[in-house]
């Protein structure tokens, strides 16, 4: 067992938020999904206030080491996630890690309270990659403006609160040290990194959403740097992610910080990475 922000956890491997629908999967895989579930927390994905169709198609461009996505966040919104989503997240034999985003901090304060107030939630992931609707920057690229965002919302949530910080900023220890400066409990990196796909003949944007973020084996080095960058300015647990695709990788972002390690894209490839990892890493750890 190991302790993350008061939760115990059986081994240190989780999903990244979107990608992996544990909801579909049960569908798939019935119970067999729960009794052998890959991750030991699991991380929604992201929710925001209102409902979101998500970006017109196409969605997702294979890049040469990883992907491109611009899926632009569907949900079903707060009301929709607390009524279908939740009481089936809910039965996953796991804590449930619930992620939000919003463009404005009262939007961010009514998605914490509400989820707050929810017993099934065992903490709460805040996604930072979204543009201030006053400033047209992302919240999470500036120091100042995420630590106006957690000081409105900190006080809201008795449960741990995770920011999730963006990789497209400057300095992003710097980020991760005004979320410490404010409260946060965790934090969890890297999410995606913003990438254009042109079309092969008619070279315009492939992607719908116009750009899209770059995931998988191609952000692994990013991740490595910037896990360890933030170990070296801030105390606060991190969960790291960024192409992760094995056991090795898992022992590489924890031996330059990372508390918990969370797999994305390599999901996609195969549903079941999460439970190879953890037990790859394992031996691995037992090893050394
Ligand atoms: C298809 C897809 C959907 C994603 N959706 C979300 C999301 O809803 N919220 C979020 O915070 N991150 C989202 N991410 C980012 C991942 O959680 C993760 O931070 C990123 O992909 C890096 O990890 P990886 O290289 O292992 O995929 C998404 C990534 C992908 C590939």
């Amino acid at each position: 067992m190991i302790e993350f922000c008061g939760l115990q956890l059986q081994h240190p491997i989780v999903n990244g938020s979107g990608t992996f629908d544990a909801i579909a999967a049960r569908r798939a895989f019935g119970d067999a999904l729960l009794a052998d579930f890959p991750f030991s927390a699991f991380v929604s994905k992201t929710i925001t206030l209102q409902p979101r169709a998500g970006n017109p198609p196409p969605r997702l461009w294979e890049a040469q080491a990883g992907m491109i996505n611009s899926i632009g966040l569907p949900n079903r919104g707060l009301e929709g996630y607390l009524e279908y989503d939740l009481p089936q997240l809910a039965q996953l034999p796991v804590p449930l890690i619930t992620n939000v985003m919003g463009s404005s901090e009262d939007e961010v304060a009514r998605l914490v309270e509400a989820i707050d107030e929810r017993d099934e939630v065992a903490a709460i992931e805040l996604n930072v990659s979204c543009p201030n609707v006053r400033t047209g920057l992302d919240i999470g690229a500036d120091p100042r403006s995420l630590a106006a965002l957690v000081r409105a919302v900190r006080p809201l949530a008795r449960k741990p609160l995770i920011v999730k910080l963006t990789p497209n900023t400057a300095d992003v220890a710097a980020v991760a040290a005004a979320a410490e400066g404010e409260g946060a409990d965790a934090v969890s990196l890297i999410n995606t990194l913003r990438a254009t796909a042109l079309a092969p003949s008619a070279k315009r944007p492939w992607l719908g959403g116009g750009t899209g973020g770059l995931s998988g084996a191609a952000i692994r080095n990013v991740a490595l740097s910037q896990v360890a960058a933030v170990a070296g300015r801030i105390s606060l647990p991190i969960i790291g992610m960024g192409g992760i695709a094995s056991g090795t990788h898992a022992v590489d972002l924890i031996s330059v910080g990372a508390a918990l390690v969370a797999v994305g894209t390599e999901n996609f490839r195969d549903p079941c990475a999460g439970s190879r990892i953890a037990s790859e890493l394992k031996s691995l750890q037992i090893r050394h």
